[in-house]
């Protein structure tokens, strides 16, 4: 071939992709176990892990069963676990005061981890209402039944302190009321806990694909949370929130979904200087899993490619259910 168009042949990107050894080399994104972070479910008063149907692999662990999850993650080199702690139907209120029950089924998780693996694991908590509130909104509802922001503040204040009681090193406010983080912090700092840190659910759209979590934390909720989480819609409004978090002193944020937003994701990366997180929820996963239980999808390669695409857009740090499969893997 005599004829030169454009730049080809003189140029040829397929060089650099040959074989295997030089995709390695030339790899611009490595995912690494340590950029990994565990979000784990427990449930208070079962004996048995309670398998979660919408998320095959993933259970609603006993107290038990968490405190092995956790060595295992631990021993994959996965570098967090984010917990969640699902209660007796019985002891969920208008208020979710299992919450800011110090023995609330999600303290006695944090104890139990932190008695397991001490500091060599980061043990987050979600600071949230809704797994505690038997309507299932992030936060307490005024007479009209709206979610009341300012009330909730004072709720989350107090989940802040006991959760940080309990021995957490990080909180996860992830109801997105507006002023959480800088109360949280406040909370934290005027009960001693200056240490702990907040790790600021900042961007967190109001998604279609936290459907499987709903099953997970055997949430009751009605109608959608559309007055607090963000509209899909928006990009801008997440700079906004990003602002606010940062300024109100969130030690690190995080942008949730993962997959479907990774625009906003790589804005975020790039506006901040303290670490990134993203959160691949439930129905990335869910999505993932029931494709490949079809044999529509390579299930091991589909899996690594949505993380190294999330860290690609800018993520430090992935919050990911495959966690301790995926840090086994590389
Ligand atoms: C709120 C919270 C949710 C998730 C994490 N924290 C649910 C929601 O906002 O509706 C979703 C996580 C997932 O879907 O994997 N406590």
């Amino acid at each position: 071939m005599s004829t030169t168009y454009g730049t080809f042949p003189g140029s040829r990107p397929r060089r650099l992709r040959t074989n295997p050894a030089m995709r390695r080399m030339v790899a611009e994104t490595r995912l690494h176990p340590a950029d990994l972070i565990l979000p784990a479910f427990v449930r208070e008063g079962v004996q048995e892990p309670v398998p979660i149907s919408a998320m095959p692999g993933v259970v609603q662990h006993t107290r038990d069963t968490l405190r092995k999850a956790a060595v295992e993650a631990l021993e994959a080199g996965v570098s967090g676990i984010m917990l969640f702690g699902v209660p007796e139907d019985a002891k969920k209120d208008a208020a979710g005061t299992a919450g800011t029950d110090p023995d609330g089924i999600l303290q006695v998780a944090i104890r139990d981890v932190k008695a397991e693996v001490g500091d060599e694991l980061i043990i987050m908590s979600d600071l949230c209402l809704d797994e505690f509130t038997d309507h299932g909104h992030c936060g307490v509802l005024d007479a009209s039944g709206r979610v009341d922001n300012d009330a909730t503040l004072e709720r989350y204040a107090e989940m802040a302190q006991v959760q940080a009681d309990a021995g957490v090193h990080v909180v996860g406010p992830s109801g997105m009321m507006d002023g959480q983080v800088g109360v949280i912090r406040d909370a934290l700092d005027q009960t001693g806990h200056e240490d702990v840190s907040v790790l600021a659910y900042t961007v967190k759209y109001a998604s279609a694909f936290y459907g499987p979590f709903r099953e997970a934390v055997g949430s009751s909720l009605q109608g959608d949370r559309k007055t607090y989480q963000q509209d899909s819609a928006n990009s801008r409004e997440s700079m906004r929130e990003l602002a606010l978090d940062l300024a109100e002193g969130a030690d690190m944020v995080m942008v949730k979904p993962a997959l479907p937003y990774l625009d906003i994701l790589a804005k975020v990366a790039e506006a901040v200087d303290v670490p990134v997180a993203a959160y691949q929820i439930s129905g990335e996963y869910a999505m993932v899993e029931a494709a490949a239980a079809n044999g529509w999808i390579d299930r091991d390669r589909a899996i690594m490619e949505t993380l190294t695409s999330i860290k690609r857009a800018g993520a430090n740090m992935i919050l990911t259910y495959w966690a301790t499969e995926a840090a086994r893997q590389l």
